[in-house]
């Protein structure tokens, strides 16, 4: 057997090509160990193609029933992990076109009429994709739920708010929450979003120019659930936006989630000691008996730099392509399947720690009544008595500095000591000066006042469908 028999013919592009190809090359350019992933889309794909062709009279009715129950078949075998991928057929596409050609013979090798595997992976991968957002909007849904639940526990319970990680201003544990849960909304409305722009069939853009076979765009489109076909067969055959903006996407969540891992990894320190993470989501040390480790949150905050890497991935692996498809594309199916693995499997278990986690609320409390944590309240207190802003500003940093050296907060210099900063200091200080007080003037939409946090804690159950 010669060397184009023993490869060159296994090939279905191989009619040009008088040497097979060699082994190391195989290799190399072969993708089907990752995008086997698409294979229920590429035969959703090619099924609804092959109504289309039926239609159009390219296939008879007989070759449209052998394909549909061949394609029915190898789904099937895939499924139960029964079917042979081969390395040596490259991808998901050509590894189906091959066995449904091998069990049902010429009506198998007219399924790819008017069609290129340019147009069929931009059709798996935004199927794909659009069904991947769909399960991150569930995600995302089941995070927040988490959020509203621990707002809704612990409404009206106060800690220190910071900035620069230094105690700042009072606020509810559950205004805290509430900030993951707007974060996490707008996460949610970008997946949203971005399936929204991606669901236009790209299938029928053939290789690059469109074809001349009489095919129908829209029937296939309409079958696939698309909400209709895109405008430009070149832009079609080219174009990966969906899938750095779902990236993109993903990267904002894990960044989010990162940032709360943060949080928890601090609060869980015994110099905070603001939150008890449950045994069952710690890990102890191998050498030191009395250890408890945040490992969850620390991961989640390491494996930001595998999103935050995908999404560099594919930047870098489109700029600088010249239209229309080049093979470099290939390149962009494992950082995406990469983003959206660890997105999936950080929301959920984030999800389920959120579930479990409790609040020190008499440590976050003390927290709370030191480190001049009202001095704004103060300031605010002085400007309602007509006293420019920066002015009470001194007048506050002044009585602070008076603190420091006393070794006392300001709610507990005396009347006298208070106003010996400014005249205008009355008996109502005292109010002003009270961390509840604090808390609860911040009235204002967005404020953390008892008031607003139970409407936002209501308004979020309602978004959620919990009440
Ligand atoms: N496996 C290829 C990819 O993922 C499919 C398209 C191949 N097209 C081609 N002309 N070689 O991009």
């Amino acid at each position: 057997m010669t060397d184009k028999e023993k490869s060159g013919s296994k090939k279905l592009w191989g009619g040009r090509f008088a040497e097979g190809t060699a082994a190391s090359v195989e290799t190399f350019t072969a993708s089907i160990h990752y995008d086997s992933r698409l294979y229920k889309y590429d035969i959703a794909g090619s099924r609804a193609h092959a109504v289309m062709l039926a239609g159009q009279g390219i296939l008879s009715p007989d070759e449209l029933q052998a394909i549909d129950t061949g394609l029915a078949e190898i789904g099937r075998e895939i499924e139960a992990g029964t079917f042979q991928f081969k390395s040596e057929l490259e991808d998901i596409h050509m590894n189906i076109e091959k066995a449904l050609i091998d069990r049902i013979g010429p009506a198998g090798a007219k399924l790819h009429s008017g069609r290129s595997r340019n147009d069929q992976i931009a059709l798996d991968f935004k199927m794909y994709l659009r069904d991947e957002c769909i399960r991150i909007i569930e995600l995302l849904d089941h995070i927040n739920r988490a959020f509203v639940a621990l707002a809704r526990e612990y409404l009206g319970r106060t800690m220190p708010g910071y900035t620069h990680l230094q105690r700042a201003q009072p606020v509810q544990i559950a205004h805290h929450m509430l900030a993951y849960y707007e974060m996490f909304a707008r996460d949610r409305f970008r997946m949203v979003d971005c399936r929204k722009r991606m669901n236009l069939s790209p299938l029928g853009s053939a290789a690059l120019a469109g074809t001349g076979l009489p095919i129908d765009r829209e029937q296939v489109a309409e079958i696939l659930d698309f909400d209709g076909v895109t405008a430009n067969s070149m832009d079609s055959a080219g174009d990966r936006d969906f899938a750095i903006e779902f990236t993109a996407g993903c990267t904002m969540i894990q960044l989010h989630l990162s940032r709360l891992s943060e949080e928890l990894v601090l609060w869980s320190s015994q110099e905070f000691s603001f939150v008890d993470i449950s045994d069952k989501f710690c890990t102890g040390s191998s050498i030191m008996p009395q250890k408890k480790n945040p490992d969850i949150p620390e991961l989640i905050r390491g494996k930001s730099g595998r999103v935050v890497g995908s999404l560099t991935a594919l930047l870098v692996l489109v700029k600088g392509l010249p239209l229309t498809y080049n093979r470099d594309l290939q390149e962009d199916k494992e950082p995406v399947f990469d983003a959206v693995d660890t997105v999936s499997s950080s929301l959920a278990i984030m999800a389920e720690l959120l579930a479990n986690l409790s609040f020190k609320t008499e440590r976050m409390k003390e927290a709370t009544a030191t480190g001049f944590i009202t001095a704004t309240d103060l300031a605010d207190y002085l400007v309602l008595k007509d006293i420019p802003f920066r002015e009470a500003h001194g007048i506050v940093g002044r009585a602070v500095a008076f603190c420091l050296v006393k070794g006392c907060e300001l709610e507990d210099l005396s009347l006298e000591e208070l106003s010996r900063f400014s005249e205008v200091i009355g008996e109502d200080v005292f109010k002003v000066l009270s961390v509840e007080g604090s808390v609860n003037s911040r009235i204002a939409t967005g404020g953390t006042s008892l008031l607003r946090v139970k409407e936002a804690v209501g308004e979020a159950e309602k978004k959620l469908g919990i009440v």
